[in-house]
């Protein structure tokens, strides 16, 4: 947590005398906006403190003394606004007076914009000192929140205002009524979280992850519940600005019709909205739900509404009796605005007809580019590359014809590795054109598959320059080719164990670790049988050629069988590999 934030949730924690375990950074800037201590009290109404400063009019830069003081009181929460939009952002900065007792904190965007206490020591006055900003508004008032007792307090208490030289005078009334909690629940309040009972019977579910039971803290749900010519949708998730679903024609943000469940202030709006494209989007005025019912619990917000498969009186909603892919996203939220998802937004693997027979599926967060990286990487790096080896170290013997001029075994392994390169540099390409750069977030993976990439670049432009068979630096190039091929192979797995655990492929865990536990064992046992076969026919082709050690190039019988053998153990290699091969290729594209 950083320290604004942690010290945000003290605050909030002393407002409430509750653990402060559930308030996590997203509703600090919604109390941010509110002024407003979650509580289940309503605050009082006539001020007893008062606001003062000593300047009334103040240019950018200056430093204004602010003070409160009546009443003995506990906590505070001091902010300056725009007197022309109170309802507006916090303006400027602040700078502590005492330390001790206040503490600075960041609403919105600007650092340092509000000012509350650090305990619940009794105190009468508070001062801290203002810095106003360089684009500040013409007049700017000071708001305060006084907690006298858990239960009793004032919101935004109105301060003086103060202005710019020269500014016009203001406009608009500075006197605010203080936004009053809602004294009653609204009618249609859920009781419980919803549950699954009825998924792929008699509603259409979306889980993630698949098959999670939508009371706990993970699970993000969406169903669709056919009535005559109505439908009831129920959307939860953990989160603590907005969770929200779109029905879309394809893959992509746009053209979409979009259901959000914002919560602004401890309650939760429900809205709609038509995504234009890629931009932020602009709530509708009127929507066309019904029977809307919602719940903030346990860190899940949680909304249920109904409508009718058709609304054609609504531009913007999409007719539910149709095919579309459906989008389910979560992210921040303040002051009534959504922020972007700052992850990616669960999509359905395919297009579905939620009024059809129900189903109960799940999606995938996983982009389309970084899933091709993966798979790309998969075949490289466990299939071409592999095989690639393994015909270099045991099958020059086996296959010595020539074919286009060369070897058979050098034609097989040059082209493996041609193709592992080519892949590699083609994958290696694609998270670079998915985050448009450096990822920041993917710790050791990038690094190491960079360098990876530039050691499979290395080698075929080293083996390209090899020196002749029997050229003395040949011995050299072949222990540098080697070494660099296998360092280069071990790093190359070591990437794939990380790059597999990452958000964005999103493979089942531990599954995916074990399976390539699996395929590495399976790879070494391959690789070992292998030498041994090879250390036993030397054995014995030294042995029935006791004469004439240096046979190991001509065929005898011995060597015939041994290369059978190989061949089998090749083929059994290939088949075992291309199984896991396709099985992670299916994890990856949730086949
Ligand atoms: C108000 O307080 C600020 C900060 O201490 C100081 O710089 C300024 O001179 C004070 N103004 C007056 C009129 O005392
Ligand atoms: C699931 O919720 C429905 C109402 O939405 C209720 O009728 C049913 O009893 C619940 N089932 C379980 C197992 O809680
Ligand atoms: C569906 O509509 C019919 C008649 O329009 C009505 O009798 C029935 O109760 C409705 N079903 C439900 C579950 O509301
Ligand atoms: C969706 O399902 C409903 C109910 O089965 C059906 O009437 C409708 O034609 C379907 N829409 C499409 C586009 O298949």
């Amino acid at each position: 947590m950083e320290p604004p934030v942690l010290a945000f949730t003290l605050w909030i924690f002393a407002f409430l005398s509750v653990p402060a375990a559930g308030y996590p950074n997203g509703k600090v800037r919604e109390a941010c906006s509110s002024m407003m201590p979650r509580h289940e009290h309503s605050p009082q109404p006539s001020p007893e403190h008062t606001i003062s400063v000593n300047e009334t009019e103040f240019r950018p830069g200056d430093h204004i003394k602010v003070s409160l003081s009546g009443p003995v009181f506990e906590g505070f929460f001091i902010q300056a606004r725009n007197a022309e939009n109170l309802a507006g952002p916090a303006v400027g900065s602040f700078m502590l007076a005492e330390e001790r007792i206040s503490q600075l904190l960041t609403c919105g965007l600007v650092k340092n914009s509000a000012v509350s206490h650090t305990s619940k020591s009794k105190k009468t006055h508070v001062e801290a000192y203002w810095i106003a900003p360089t684009d500040a508004p013409e007049h700017v008032q000071f708001l305060a929140t006084v907690v006298e007792k858990y239960k009793i307090f004032w919101v935004k208490i109105p301060g003086p205002v103060i202005s710019q030289p020269n500014a016009p005078p203001l406009t608009t009334p500075t006197s605010i009524t203080p936004e009053t909690l809602p004294t009653s629940q609204p009618v249609f309040h859920l009781t419980k979280s919803f549950n699954a009972s009825g998924c792929g019977i008699t509603k259409f579910c979306i889980r993630n992850p698949p098959k999670c039971d939508p009371g706990t803290a993970y699970c993000f749900f969406l169903s669709f519940k056919q009535n005559n010519h109505s439908v009831l949708i129920e959307m939860s998730g953990p989160s603590e600005g907005y969770i929200a679903f779109a029905l879309s024609h394809d893959q992509w943000m746009g053209d979409d019709d979009a259901y959000l469940c914002i919560n602004e202030d401890h309650r939760i709006n429900v809205n709609t909205a038509y995504l234009s494209g890629r931009i932020p989007p602009v709530l509708d005025s009127e929507n066309g739900l019904e029977d809307i019912s919602w719940r903030l619990a346990d860190g899940l917000v949680q909304c249920s509404f109904r409508r009718n498969l058709r609304l054609p009186s609504y531009k913007g909603r999409f007719n539910l009796d149709a095919n579309y892919y459906i989008f389910l996203a979560d992210g921040e939220a303040s002051e009534g605005l959504i922020h972007k998802h700052h992850r990616q937004p669960l999509i359905t693997n395919g297009m579905y007809n939620v009024t059809d027979s129900p189903k109960d599926v799940g999606g995938s967060r996983s982009p389309l580019l970084l899933k091709l990286h993966a798979s790309l990487m998969f075949v490289a790096w466990m299939t071409t590359v592999s095989i690639g080896v393994i015909v270099a170290r045991f099958f020059k013997p086996v296959w010595p014809h020539s074919l286009f001029g060369k070897e058979i075994w050098f034609q097989v392994h040059r082209m493996l590795m041609l193709t592992t390169v080519l892949l590699t540099s083609v994958a290696f390409i694609l998270p670079f054109i998915y985050r448009g750069g450096w990822s920041k977030w993917a710790g050791f993976h990038p690094y190491l598959g960079c360098t990876v990439m530039a050691l499979a670049i290395f080698q075929p432009l080293m083996a390209g320059f090899r020196p002749p068979p029997h050229a003395p630096r040949r011995q050299v190039f072949n222990w540098v080719h080697w070494s660099t091929g296998t360092t280069a192979r071990i790093l190359a797995v070591v990437t794939m164990f990380l790059g597999m655990d990452l958000p964005a492929l999103n493979l089942p865990d531990p599954w995916d670790t074990y399976t390539m536990i699996g395929f590495v064992a399976w790879h070494v046992g391959i690789d070992i049988l292998l030498e041994i076969h090879s250390y036993c026919l030397i054995r014995k082709v030294e042995v029935i050629d006791e004469d004439r050690i240096q046979i190991l190039q001509s065929l005898t019988s011995a060597e015939a069988e041994g290369h059978t053998f190989k061949e089998i153990v090749l083929t059994i290699y290939i088949c075992g590999n291309i199984a896991f091969l396709i099985t992670f290729l299916a994890a990856i594209h949730q086949l």
